[in-house]
């Protein structure tokens, strides 16, 4: 680590904006992203092991194998997340190095998060975990994976070990972070592990996830009733081209429908969307059948269990017209034109242009979109349920260059200060919401991008696993200190 933060304040600010007092800064990783170390202390192969080593899978060839190193770095890390003022830290546990095989437990796997919670303890930092960011077991995966109902029930078992070791010490816990991913883009797109193309296994496995933590929050409830319990959901916010077209104005529904609705709905409201089971009919009778098979009498009550805490992860909206497909993934997260044998046509994406700047995963820089999201989500269904709202992800990615041991990310800089401007702006409406994670603490393994998108506010230097913090960093830290946003 290169930057002293302390004599390092970039700019003098006004201590204007203020945050209200309990509002929490932290950021985010996740265990495969950072950790390596993937085969060592009985850890076995997950999802993303063995995606990663398909062809063409993941961009340049890139795996987890070493990462950030950070199941060796840890320390270093919390000791750098403690001088930069972090309040919180947001990481996962991988479920791959707990119960290597879905089954019997690892020891070794568990050690490792124990010193880790013990490091943020002792450092002052609040530990937020997140039990699933997608590193399935691949002998679970092996079985059907989460197109099959079992896997709720392992999922559960493997959260309560969780709690067994850690439930003392750790208070907010997170069942599952953004299972649209793990469910429509990893088996219905392809994009990411376990690679699959179909429509019938992303409805199930949408369907088993959001089971598996119905499942899990219920039992961690049952056990310690004091829990913070939540999910975390990946938004878009999507505007039609033309809000005077209709079709377009049905684009940006079925967008929302899909993306945001499906797994809203079922939590807060115990029901799927109908005229989003309906587009899916449309498209594909027969796994809508499947799907509607898979939902037992039961299911849809242990889903919409109460939750503390909805984890919102924001990055950017979607203007939709027409021409978007019925059912389409978001684009930007395909490096690779994999979509050859994909049900979902080709061509969706971000075909509109609204003259947005984009990161360099070209998504649009909309901090607006995060204020009306916020509220949206809050008055349509947080609120109501009695649930606090969080920004448990945002950030950006961007080609940043190091001079003279410095990275001077000023595009970062403006993204972080845009987006906590417009969580104050949700705040001044009376949104309830209590904490923002920037995603991420660290330069990480960017899954089908591999190592070539950085979205730190700390640069990794991955042949010397070195860390430098970025002007952005030093930024955030300078807010966090003052509570301010500052002019
Ligand atoms: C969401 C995911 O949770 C995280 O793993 C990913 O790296 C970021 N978005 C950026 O794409």
């Amino acid at each position: 680590m290169t930057i002293d933060i302390q004599d390092s304040a970039l700019r003098a600010a006004t201590a204007e904006r203020p945050f209200p007092s309990d509002f929490l800064f932290g950021a985010a990783t996740a265990a495969f992203q950072i950790e390596g170390a993937a085969f060592e202390d009985g850890r076995r192969a997950s999802i993303w092991d063995a995606f990663s080593r398909v062809p063409g899978a993941v961009i340049n060839g890139d795996n987890g194998d070493v990462a950030c190193d950070h199941y060796h770095l840890y320390r270093d890390d919390v000791a750098l997340m403690k001088r930069m003022g972090l309040q919180t830290y947001r990481f996962s546990t991988s479920w791959s190095r707990v119960r290597p095989d879905g089954g019997a437990v690892n020891a070794k796997g568990l050690d490792f998060y124990e010193r880790l919670v013990d490091e943020l303890l002792d450092a002052g930092i609040l530990p937020w975990l997140t039990l699933y960011h997608w590193d399935l077991p691949q002998a679970l995966q092996d079985q059907g994976g989460w197109a099959v109902r079992s896997t709720a029930e392992k999922f559960t078992e493997y959260a309560l070990t969780m709690h067994d070791a850690l439930g003392d010490r750790v208070k907010v816990w997170t069942t599952l972070n953004e299972p649209w991913c793990s469910s429509f883009l990893s088996y219905t797109a392809g994009i990411h592990a376990p690679g699959h193309y179909s429509m019938e296994e992303g409805m199930l496995a949408s369907h088993h996830l959001l089971l598996g933590h119905g499942q899990a929050v219920t039992e961690l409830r049952r056990r310690d009733a004091s829990l913070d319990l939540g999910i975390t959901l990946n938004f878009t916010v999507a505007d039609p081209a033309d809000p005077q077209n209709p079709a377009d104005v049905d684009a940006a529904r079925r967008l929302d429908g899909q993306h945001n609705r499906w797994f809203l709905d079922p939590v807060f409201r115990g029901e799927y969307p109908a005229d989003i089971v309906e587009d899916f009919r449309a498209v594909n009778p027969a796994a809508t059948e499947a799907f509607e098979a898979a939902v037992l009498p039961g299911d849809l009550e242990t889903i919409s269990a109460r939750i503390d805490a909805l984890g919102v992860n924001y990055y950017h909206g979607d203007l939709v017209s027409a021409a978007a497909p019925a059912v389409a993934p978001t684009g930007g997260d395909a490096p690779t034109d994999r979509r050859g044998e994909s049900p979902f046509p080709a061509g969706s994406g971000h075909p509109n242009d609204r003259g947005l700047a984009r990161t360099s995963m070209h998504w649009e820089v909309q901090p607006e979109g995060l204020t009306r999201l916020l509220r949206r989500v809050s008055d349509e269904y947080a609120a109501p349920a009695g649930t606090v709202l969080y920004v448990t992800e945002n950030g950006a990615a961007y080609d940043d260059v190091v001079v003279d041991g410095r990275v001077h990310d000023v595009e970062r800089v403006d993204f972080l200060r845009g987006h906590l401007g417009a969580i104050l702006d949700a705040v001044d409406a009376g949104v309830d919401v209590r904490g923002y994670f920037y995603w991420s603490m660290l330069d990480n393994f960017e899954w089908a991008w591999g190592y070539a998108k950085r979205f730190g506010i700390v640069r990794v230097d991955y042949d010397t696993q070195e860390r430098t913090v970025k002007d952005s960093g030093l930024e955030y830290a300078r807010i966090i200190e003052q509570r301010a946003l500052g002019t």
